[in-house]
């Protein structure tokens, strides 16, 4: 099926993806999990350059979860080795596209040499603006608010804050996407309906769209899909007409 027409002057500035399914595609041909994964990147690949090119302006790919530290210390080891692969290689398409790598998640957590080159490509694309490519990495909601709340605590500790002051703004800004716009779309491939503890705060109003299919099974056409059916959404936003 060819990709449906869309609507570039209503493109979702936040787009954002719960990339599912690299252990089912490796079981379904008979491979371990992990070439799942390895197939899954060239999906991130495809996502970004076609998200670039539409005009989406932050593109937040949902790639480890706090929960995921409860696989085999082989599949996370594995994870952290392809992560470093991916930036290591990417960084030249990130500088040609313009597109600025963002981290949302517990940085401190992750090995030391995924923090090193995670923060070189941080720093190295910091200037580019045509789209901010947050990877989600170490990440939880619940743990975004927590940190988000103790944020604000110290604030009100050292006298700088009054406990009446705080408002949805100030929660905004103490989160890991500060300054970000929410995501108007949300992503989720391979069919569950749930959404694992991701973006909990900034989902409230966002457009969910589930495919079955599995994220290395995931196209640019797929992505153009997902755009086509966001945009023929009634986004009320709580009001009546
Ligand atoms: C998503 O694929 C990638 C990560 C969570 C890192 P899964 O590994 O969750 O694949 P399934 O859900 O087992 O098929
Ligand atoms: C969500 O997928 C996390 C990522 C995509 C990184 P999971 O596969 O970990 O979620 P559950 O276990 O199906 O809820
Ligand atoms: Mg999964």
């Amino acid at each position: 099926m060819s990709a449906p027409a869309i609507d570039l002057a209503r493109i979702p500035r936040h787009v954002a993806v719960i990339m599912d399914g690299n252990g089912r595609w490796a079981k379904a041909r008979g491979l371990p999990r992990i070439l799942g994964h390895q197939a899954g990147v060239k999906t991130v690949r495809t996502v970004c350059e076609t998200a670039r090119e539409l005009g989406v302006g932050v593109l937040t790919l949902y790639a480890f979860s706090v929960e995921n530290w409860k696989r085999p210390e082989e599949e996370t080891s594995a994870l952290m080795g392809l992560l470093n692969e991916y930036l290591r290689r990417e960084l030249l398409t990130m500088m040609k596209n313009e597109i600025r790598l963002g981290v949302v998640g517990d940085l401190a957590g992750l090995p030391e040499d995924v923090q090193k080159q995670l923060n070189s490509v941080i720093e190295e694309t910091r200037g580019n603006n045509k789209m901010l490519l947050n990877l989600a990495l170490n990440y939880g909601g619940r743990a975004e608010i927590v940190q988000a709340v103790q944020k604000i605590a110290r604030e009100v500790k050292a006298g700088r804050l009054n406990p009446e002051q705080i408002d949805e703004e100030t929660i905004n800004h103490s989160l890991y996407t500060a300054g970000q716009p929410d995501p108007d779309l949300l992503i989720r491939t391979s069919g569950e309906m749930r959404v694992s503890n991701f973006l909990l705060w900034q989902i409230s109003y966002a457009e969910i769209y589930i495919t079955q299919k599995l994220w290395p099974d995931f196209t640019r056409d797929d992505l153009i899909k997902a755009i086509a059916e966001y945009q023929k959404r009634d986004r009320r936003f709580g009001a009546s007409e």
